[in-house]
């Protein structure tokens, strides 16, 4: 049985966009668990925030993985949080690998200024300082992945080849 491959890591790190690509090359098919939870539920992360709250999305975020947990061959972006719950990170290790992407903060915030308004979790007038601290908080979560890669500097076609070159490594 072929395992999942799981992309964990901050908001802007490149989990979609990479994911698609390694997905494409190694010819897996590809799920986005935002955009499953966003088509489960009928709005999207946004409204879902908005509407029911964060513990909702959070609850939707940690059904989805146990469901993808149970099928096999996936490439998997999950969104930023899924690390904040323990049991989400247990349910993707029973079948996956799980590969954390990396970025400086102002990277990341120049990556998530491109993409305003679509993350509930950042204030409209977002400042580096808030992501380094974000991060902070979050950073002995993100370090249980198996692998990191820093994407820094790095076209989603790079970072791609060297997720690659890991899995080659790995059989
Ligand atoms: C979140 C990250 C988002 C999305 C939601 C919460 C987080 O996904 O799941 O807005 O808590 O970091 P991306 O990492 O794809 O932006």
């Amino acid at each position: 049985m072929e395992k999942n491959i799981v992309l964990i890591g901050f908001m802007g790190t490149g989990k979609s966009t990479v994911g698609s690509r390694i997905a494409a090359r190694l010819k897996r098919k590809f799920v986005d668990m935002d955009k499953e939870i966003e088509r489960v539920v009928g709005m999207t992360v946004s409204e879902i925030f908005k509407r029911y709250g964060e513990i909702r999305f959070r609850s939707e975020e940690k059904l989805i993985a146990q469901k993808l947990a149970r099928e096999s061959g996936l490439v998997i972006a999950t969104g930023g949080g899924v690390v904040l719950e323990q049991v989400n990170m247990d349910t993707l290790s029973w079948n996956g690998i799980i590969i954390c992407l990396e970025a400086a903060p102002n990277e990341i915030f120049e990556r998530v200024n491109r993409k305003k308004g679509t993350r509930p979790l950042l204030r409209k007038n977002l400042q580096v300082q808030d992501i380094e601290e974000m991060l902070k908080a979050r950073e002995s979560l993100y370090v249980q992945a198996e692998y990191r890669v820093n994407t820094s500097g790095k076209s989603p076609e790079q970072v791609a080849n060297e997720i690659i070159e890991i899995l080659r490594r790995e059989e």
